[in-house]
């Protein structure tokens, strides 16, 4: 009996209850000879947590002490580490933990000794990835230790979710991905699955992207090779109903600044690449979902909140990736619903940008089905389980890849993307163009019932 209480009384304590390292992972940092790593513990070390690095696994020479943040869900408390490694120089060997425990050796290429003048970069690009039915997770962490990508970014919507049984769904799956993204970067951006009723509190606190003391992960750019890439938070959106408009007006202005000072570095890094969870278009079976409201919001804004398609456009973004649709669609040049497609290759000096839907990573709720009819500014559509990469050739060459799983990993879509030195997408026509008109839709957000009100919405 007493030995029961004593058992029951440790899983209470904390699951796991240890001071092992587990859910590693990296992730980049604005300066280019530094990466971070983050990892979980369930007992708060006795001794200064640490990461150790070195250019062999022989002689982790250097240190630097991690941050812990005690992160209590349910009950569950998790030792949330971050460490900042420093002065990297080219292939990293690297562990973390503490003199109570240490997880084993793990190695990446730190970013600033990768070039294209030496081969393209590829940037592994899915959303909606799961535990359940996560088709693409072995594939994926297969391609990354056999050196296939230099970075990966996750388009939302995470484990599914990241909260779900306290919080160990979050677990399995970081753990999971673990031997991917503790060699190449794993960027995230939250999406509808990471609200957790307590303001994406596990998205916030099991991730550190740049800017993370301010920006909570929700929101933050960063420049690889000739990209300027930047996340933005489609949830702040989504649910501004629960957590206020403040959020989406600080992402705006932060974004605004953010967006028109990469424009005016164009001659440095001529291409700017943006990724959030929710699309602005799609053409799937429930694709009255991407002429809703809530997604209308997003693209147009509402109230004091403004949208995002129009400082997109206005801007010049060469490419944008969504995810929430559990499949893969690409996009002719799109401004407004006006098709910019009068060349004969509307990838070459593309005159408005070049959207692409990357959700069919894997999840519970499988393959998501097309209408007959796509909306007129689509250009491909695939339900195949797989994910995208992104071949970073130089200033003015993109290589698009679509890989399907289904199909042994081969290339379902490829697309050269090219511009000449100094071209951004401009669509000054698209102030004199019609576009198509989407068929009419809610115009209040479901629990708005003040705005419902107002509009004598009824039903
Ligand atoms: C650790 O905390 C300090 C002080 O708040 C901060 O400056 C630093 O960026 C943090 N490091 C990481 C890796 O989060
Ligand atoms: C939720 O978090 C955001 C920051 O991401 C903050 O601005 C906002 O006030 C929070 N809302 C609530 C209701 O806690
Ligand atoms: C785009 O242009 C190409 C070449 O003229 C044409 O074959 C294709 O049908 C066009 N697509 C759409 C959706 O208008
Ligand atoms: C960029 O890459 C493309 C594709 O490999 C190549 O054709 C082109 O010459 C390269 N341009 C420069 C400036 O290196
Ligand atoms: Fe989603």
């Amino acid at each position: 009996m007493a030995v029961l209480i004593l058992l029951l009384g440790l899983i209470a304590a904390g699951y796991g209850a240890s001071v092992l390292p587990e859910q590693v992972h990296l992730s980049l940092a604005h300066a280019e000879n530094q990466m971070v790593v983050t990892w979980v513990t369930f007992k708060m070390p006795s001794s200064t947590p640490k990461v150790l690095y070195g250019s062999s696994p022989d002689s982790l020479s250097n240190e630097a002490e991690a941050n812990v943040t005690d992160f209590l869900y349910n009950d569950i408390h998790r030792f949330v580490h971050r460490a900042t490694m420093a002065n990297l120089k080219g292939k990293t060997y690297y562990k973390v933990g503490s003199e109570g425990g240490w997880s084993k050796v793990f190695n990446f290429q730190s970013r600033n000794t990768l070039s294209t003048a030496e081969r393209p970069l590829r940037v592994c690009i899915f959303g909606d990835l799961g535990v359940v039915n996560g088709q693409s997770m072995p594939f994926l962490v297969k391609a990354a230790e056999n050196g296939e990508f230099d970075l990966v970014i996750h388009l939302g919507d995470i484990a599914y979710d990241l909260h779900t049984d306290d919080g160990r769904r979050g677990d399995q799956y970081m753990n999971d991905i673990e031997p991917l993204a503790t060699h190449v970067p794993y960027m995230v951006i939250a999406g509808n699955h990471e609200d957790d009723r307590k303001n994406f509190s596990n998205y916030v606190n099991r991730f550190t992207m740049p800017d993370f003391a301010t920006n909570l992960n929700h929101y933050y750019s960063f420049d690889y090779g000739p990209i300027h890439f930047i996340g933005v938070s489609t949830e702040y959106y989504g649910y501004y109903y629960d957590y206020g408009m403040e959020p989406v007006i600080t992402q705006y202005n932060w974004l605004k600044e953010d967006i028109e000072k990469a424009d005016s570095e164009r001659d440095v890094r001529p291409w700017i690449v943006t990724f959030q969870h929710r699309p602005f278009y799609c053409s799937n079976e429930n694709s009255k979902e991407c002429s809703a409201f809530e997604n209308r919001l997003i693209r147009k804004g509402f109230l004091t909140m403004p949208g995002l398609e129009d400082l997109y456009t206005k801007h010049g973004v060469d490419m944008g990736f969504w995810g929430h649709e559990h499949s893969y669609e690409r996009f002719l040049p799109v401004n407004n619903r006006v098709i910019y497609n009068e060349t004969g290759n509307p990838y070459d000096n593309a005159a408005a940008p070049i959207y692409i839907i990357s959700g069919s990573a894997g999840c519970h709720s499988g393959h998501a089905w097309f209408d007959k009819k796509p909306v007129p500014f689509s250009a491909k559509q695939i339900n195949d389980y797989g994910y995208s990469v992104l071949h970073i050739y130089n200033s003015t060459h993109l290589l698009f890849d679509q890989i399907s799983i289904e199909k042994g990993g081969e290339s379902v879509d490829s697309v050269w993307i090219s511009k000449e030195k100094g071209h951004a997408p401009r669509t000054s026509l698209a102030r004199t163009r019609r576009g198509i008109p989407f068929p009419p839709s809610e115009s209040c957000h479901l629990k708005d019932l003040a705005c419902r009100k107002s509009l004598a919405y009824n039903n």
